[in-house]
């Protein structure tokens, strides 16, 4: 596996991404929510599991494939939503999307792109959209019409925001929605001039600061610019009912993402949920949250088999995917590990990233002794 980014493992893209963002934008990757708890504790839920290999198992021949809510994938992650791709590199979604297709894993886009979602209909390969509902429902029920007009199998709705998340440093540096010049941020841009000719620079040339996507052409707002009345994501009246109704506009698989607690993973089978996420949001939603990987068990327990399981927050290595599939993940979907890489490079940095995913997972599978997915189990664990 040859590399002409020199980077080893999701920490060294994590590193080339730091180096070439502005500050602002790469706290807004990076970080979390209040005292950041969050991300540690992902990491220490992941860190805490340890494996028994098996030996003498002939290993030769690995098969990463595995179903992820009915779509086959190459390997058995997928590539996250996550809105602000745009502003780590030009046109930062399609990157996501281009490699994820050519790796043949899923890729889901997000509500909060800066990307209309028609804007992916060339791209071959399994495509999902995450769903943010607007202040103005009807707004949501166009948007998911035509998620499902350019081909999205599956509907994702984020539930861990009920409210706008608490943080502090995007407003500190000027990084929060709307986009504003302030005195620490105009320094740390023009010091980055590689990501303000890149990324600004191609924007500018092409008409203009990025938009918040899909919304129609009279709601549409540049990030420098607030929400127009209606156009603002708001979800804190939203309950069953709510979700229920969107379950019965969507034809294709239905999934609920940030789900911690088993009720609530039984109450998404109930309403006819195909899946749910286990996520607490990459620890960018509430401070102080279970650890995702910790949360899996008990969700497992009460609807695995019966409705798919997902599992994102704290993935940075093939081995994670293993854990999480081992405690009874159908798969993982990830985040910052492919934004690492496309801030660092664009589409090949992206590449790069699930490239060692993937090696690494295949890696692990062979040191356990496993040969495929479907043999991953408890029984890998100490
Ligand atoms: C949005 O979903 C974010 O985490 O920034």
């Amino acid at each position: 596996m040859g590399d002409t980014l020199d980077c080893w493992n999701i920490a060294d893209l994590r590193e080339k991404a730091r180096r070439r963002l502005p500050l602002g934008v790469w706290e807004y990757l990076e970080r979390g929510v209040e005292d950041e708890t969050g991300m540690a504790r992902n990491r220490e839920g992941f860190e805490r599991l340890t494996f028994r290999p098996r030996v003498l198992r002939k290993v030769d021949r690995i098969d990463l494939r595995t179903d992820m809510l009915g779509s086959e994938s190459a390997l058995p992650f997928a590539i996250a939503p996550t809105g602000a791709a745009g502003m780590m590199w030009y046109k930062g979604d399609l990157a996501l999307a281009r490699a994820a297709a050519k790796a043949g894993v899923p890729f889901c886009i997000s509500s909060a792109s800066t990307m209309d979602v028609e804007e992916f209909a060339g791209i071959e390969g399994t495509r999902w959209f995450q769903l943010y509902m607007w202040e103005d429902r009807e707004l949501s029920y166009q948007v998911v019409q035509r998620a499902h007009d350019v081909g999205c199998e599956a509907l994702f709705v984020t539930l861990d925001l009920p409210v706008p998340p608490n943080r502090e440093y995007l407003w500190r540096n000027g990084f929060g929605m709307p986009f504003q010049l302030n005195a620490s941020n105009v320094p740390d841009i023009i010091t980055h001039p590689r990501w303000l000719a890149g990324v600004v620079g191609r924007y500018m040339l092409d008409g203009g600061l990025p938009q918040q996507a899909n919304l129609p052409k009279a709601l549409k707002h540049s990030v420098a610019r607030g929400a127009k009345p209606g156009a603002l994501f708001k979800q804190d009246n939203l309950d069953w009912d709510g979700v229920k109704k969107l379950r019965d506009l969507w034809p294709g698989k239905f999934v609920l993402k940030g789900v911690l607690h088993p009720e609530d993973a039984r109450l998404a089978l109930d309403m006819g949920a195909d899946g749910v996420v286990v996520s607490n949001h990459g620890a960018r939603a509430i401070d102080h949250a279970i650890a995702a990987i910790d949360a899996l068990p008990a969700i497992v327990e009460a609807v695995g088999g019966r409705m798919n399981v997902l599992l994102d927050s704290g993935i940075r290595r093939g081995s994670d995917v293993v854990k999480a599939l081992a405690l009874g993940a159908d798969g993982a979907m990830v985040g910052r590990a492919t934004l690492y890489g496309m801030a660092a490079a664009g589409e090949p940095g992206v590449t790069r990233a699930i490239d060692l995913l993937g090696s690494e997972t295949s890696r692990t599978m062979a040191m356990l002794g496993l040969t495929a997915v479907d043999q991953i189990d408890e029984a890998v664990l100490a």
